[in-house]
């Protein structure tokens, strides 16, 4: 049954760019749990916590993009091979500074930021308000939160400097 008033093949761009924030998402949401994990130094109880907060977020955030394809009639890429041939994203090794990782979250974000305009875009395109609406809330999310990490780096490199 096609409940949603648009012909199914016309979700098709949307679909593949939400299945491409898909993929950075999970690789991302692997590099917060590799900065979670390996964190160390004066700052390791805030960016520890920090880093977890921020994944608890990306999973729920993984779990609504996959549910939202399903619903616009499509099908959520689910493996790993294919997250990381689709991704932007890299997968971060071992990071030694803790300044290093919060730079490298950011450019993450600027990644799911970019993917999550073309999706809004697209979306626009054949009036889908659901994905823009949602994907909308997560890109208010993802600015802020930005922006919070930005704030910590300037003070950190200004007390290096
Ligand atoms: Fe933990």
């Amino acid at each position: 049954m096609n409940y949603l008033g648009i012909e199914r093949e016309k979700f098709a761009d949307v679909s593949n760019q939400l299945n491409k924030l898909l993929a950075n998402y999970q690789v991302y949401y692997q590099n917060l749990r590799n900065f979670h994990w390996n964190v160390n130094g004066e700052n390791f109880f805030d960016l520890h916590e920090h880093f977890e907060n921020l994944y608890d977020d990306a999973r729920t955030k993984i779990d609504e993009i996959a549910e939202r394809i399903l619903t616009i009639r499509n099908r959520p890429d689910s493996k790993m091979a294919t997250y990381l041939r689709n991704a932007q994203i890299n997968e971060a090794g071992i990071v030694e500074e803790d300044g290093e990782m919060v730079q490298i979250i950011l450019d993450n974000h600027r990644v799911l930021i970019r993917n999550m305009r073309k999706v809004i875009e697209l979306a626009g395109e054949i009036k889908d308000e659901g994905t823009i609406d949602m994907i909308g809330g997560f890109l208010a999310d993802i600015e802020k939160s930005s922006w919070m990490l930005d704030a910590w780096r300037v003070r950190k490199l200004e007390v290096v400097s």
